[in-house]
């Protein structure tokens, strides 16, 4: 936003601040078009002004559109009159300008702009609106707080990097539609009002006026609705749609979110994940012409657990986690002796870590529950330095060794703890290692299927089993018969695709006939009467001649997120919420008057009216 003032800057130019009428002109290009191919054709391009450089003698002003930039020149011997109205142009006004692409002269071109051999030398324009000046500057290299973008998220939008990141969302999404047509997938809405859906997680309730004290749920994703557009004899559906979870918010997470959801009718698991892989590699084929590999590499749950301590292991580097309770098991050192679960990582290189680094480590193994991290430093001269392994046996240090394959330069960490602790908190620090060593090749793509999901989860929190996907998954043949006596053992037929450590997508095959969807409401403790009352309309359905059906859905933002190298979820999706699922923009969510209350039969208890603002205030 470099803008050079000159003395004739200081006239007031306001006469010439006139907001025009496009007057019939019309656009012959975008900013980003004209090349040395087109010197000597006159043009007429329009845009925001994103730098002006005003050198009393000649102007240059470099026009923006969402395509990229254009240098233009105003020169008082060019056209005196379109120059003298110039030196009223300021940053963002918006101008239609009309004029002649010339070469730039010998050593001014600039090779890293598409349009940088040309300049358009303007005969005439049009002042199309004004603005003020922006809160923030319009670049990439913006380092305004994203609060302040997020309120002027339209001014943002302008950035050429967030411009980009929709351009390539509308290529994906047209790719998405092309792939699945061509396959006899048809696209088919669903409803946004409706009931809730066990999903995992809260639901948004929207109240009902005509129904007083009822509540529709935002869907936290189609399921069951594409579940009967199966049984509706439809066959082949999918939706690029949107998804509403009241969760906690990360960066790879918003309350409302879109899918790419997918259901085929008579498929297996090869068939959907055959259909899904040839989906993502179109994808990344057509909008970053990445090709990914021919088949995807596939790992169970339990590998993946046991080796990265994750479900959605990143494969682009090693850093094992190894088992290595066996070797502790009644020895000296308390905390690994009487451990549910010992891991260790080896870290090739480890031992140029500070101390410092280490604490670091220490502190964030603590967010997944850790009580601490211990380690060994493998010095040059082959000897241990640690806080711990004077409590080591000897026998114990050689296994440990030969295990692990520890060699000068390492360091090796370790976690003793429950088995959900241990494996999230190496499986996390994993991350940040392969980080920290440059281990992480960040132009590959790894895609991975993760298979034989648990197919339920205990949920220590309510004290029960509830389904690890949602419980219309199949269970894995012969498994719903173990269900009773062994929750935990039975698996799923269900398949989650991870990209780059990030989980992409994921479905199943579905239960499809009433007895067995009701066996298993009734292993998931959903009472008869419960499961009448949320499901009875899918059990009723599951009646009527339901075909095998399955399917799968894609996160589409986070795919957006990996294809555009995005940081955030949020700069992929045009009015996105902040941490505290609030649009800062518009302000939602917000108060709404009391009329509005009323109509939905609605009153807020007291201590919410009271920290509301007037306007909701109960009335007495
Ligand atoms: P699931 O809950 O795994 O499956 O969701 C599918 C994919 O959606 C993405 N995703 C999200 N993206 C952004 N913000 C969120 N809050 C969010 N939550 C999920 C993830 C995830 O892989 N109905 C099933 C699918 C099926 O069984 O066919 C479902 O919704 O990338
Ligand atoms: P302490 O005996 O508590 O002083 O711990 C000795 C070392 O073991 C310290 O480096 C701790 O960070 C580490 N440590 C303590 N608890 C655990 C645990 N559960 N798993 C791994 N390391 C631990």
């Amino acid at each position: 936003m470099t803008e050079q003032t000159t003395k004739t800057d200081e006239r007031d130019y306001d006469e010439y601040r006139v907001v025009q009428d496009l007057g019939g002109w019309k656009r012959t290009h975008s900013c980003s078009q004209l090349t040395a191919a087109n010197v000597g054709e006159e043009v007429t391009i329009m845009g925001w002004v994103q730098f002006r450089r005003d050198h009393g003698g000649l102007i240059f002003i470099d026009l923006r559109d969402r395509e990229g930039l254009t240098q233009t020149v105003f020169s008082p011997e060019v056209a005196p009159e379109a120059h003298e109205r110039a030196h009223a142009i300021r940053i963002e006004y918006v101008v239609a300008l009309r004029g002649i692409v010339k070469p730039r002269p010998e050593g001014m071109t600039n090779t890293s702009m598409h349009t940088g051999e040309i300049e358009v030398y303007v005969t005439e324009w049009k002042l199309l609106n004004t603005s003020d000046t922006p809160p923030f500057p319009i670049e990439d290299r913006v380092d305004a707080a994203e609060m302040l973008r997020l309120k002027y998220r339209y001014l943002d939008l302008r950035r050429p990097r967030l411009a980009r990141n929709f351009i390539l969302r509308n290529k994906a999404a047209q790719s998405v539609r092309r792939y699945l047509d061509s396959l006899g997938f048809l696209e088919i809405e669903t409803p946004v009002l409706t009931k809730s859906t066990p999903e995992g997680a809260r639901d948004f309730l929207v109240p009902s006026r005509v129904n007083q004290g009822m509540f529709y749920a935002l869907p936290q994703s189609p399921q069951i609705f594409k579940q009967l557009l199966m049984v509706g004899g439809l066959d082949r559906y999918f939706q690029i749609v949107k998804c509403f979870r009241d969760e906690d918010l990360r960066a790879d997470r918003q309350p409302e979110f879109t899918q790419i959801d997918i259901e085929m009718s008579f498929p297996d698991e090869e068939q959907i994940m055959g259909m899904a892989e040839g989906l993502v590699r179109t994808l990344f084929a057509e909008t970053i012409g990445v090709a990914l590999p021919a088949a995807f590499q596939r790992m169970s749950y339990k590998q993946a657990m046991d080796e990265y301590g994750v479900d959605k292991p990143d494969v682009r580097f090693g850093l094992k986690l190894v088992d290595v309770k066996d070797i502790f098991v009644g020895g000296g050192f308390k905390v690994f002796a009487g451990a549910p679960m010992l891991k260790a990582i080896r870290v090739p290189g480890g031992l140029e870590l500070s101390r410092k680094e280490i604490d670091d480590y220490t502190e964030f193994a603590k967010i997944y529950g850790a009580q601490g991290l211990a380690w060994i430093k493998v010095k040059e001269d082959g000897e241990w330095q640690s806080p711990i392994v004077k409590f080591f046996s000897e026998d114990e240090k050689a296994k440990l060794a030969e295990r692990l394959g520890m060699v000068p330069g390492d360091i090796v960490f370790f976690q003793a703890a429950p088995a959900d602790v241990t494996n999230a908190s190496l499986g996390n620090l994993r991350l940040k290692l392969g980080e920290r060593f440059g281990l992480i090749d960040e132009k590959a793509y790894a895609p991975l299927w993760v298979t034989d999901f648990p197919l339920l989860e205990y949920d220590p929190e309510d004290k029960r089993w509830v389904a690890k996907h949602h419980p219309f998954t199949s269970p894995q043949p012969g498994q719903m018969d173990t269900i009773a006596s062994d929750p935990g053992g039975a698996l799923a037929r269900a398949y989650d695709l991870v990209l780059n450590g990030n989980e992409i997508g994921g479905g199943s095959i579905r239960i499809h006939t009433p007895g067995a969807q009701k066996a298993m409401f009734s292993a998931l403790g959903i009472g008869e009467q419960e499961a009448e009352e949320k499901f009875g309309f899918l059990i009723e359905a599951l009646k009527f001649g339901a075909p095998p059906h399955g399917g799968i859905a894609f996160g589409l933002d986070r795919i957006i997120m990996l294809l555009t190298g995005s940081k955030s979820i949020r700069d992929v999706i045009a009015f996105p919420k902040t941490q505290k699922a609030a649009c800062q923009m518009t302000e939602a969510p917000n108060v709404v008057d009391n009329r509005q209350l009323r109509e939905l039969g609605i009153r807020l208890r007291e201590k919410v009216a009271e920290a509301a603002p007037e306007e909701t205030k109960n009335e007495a």
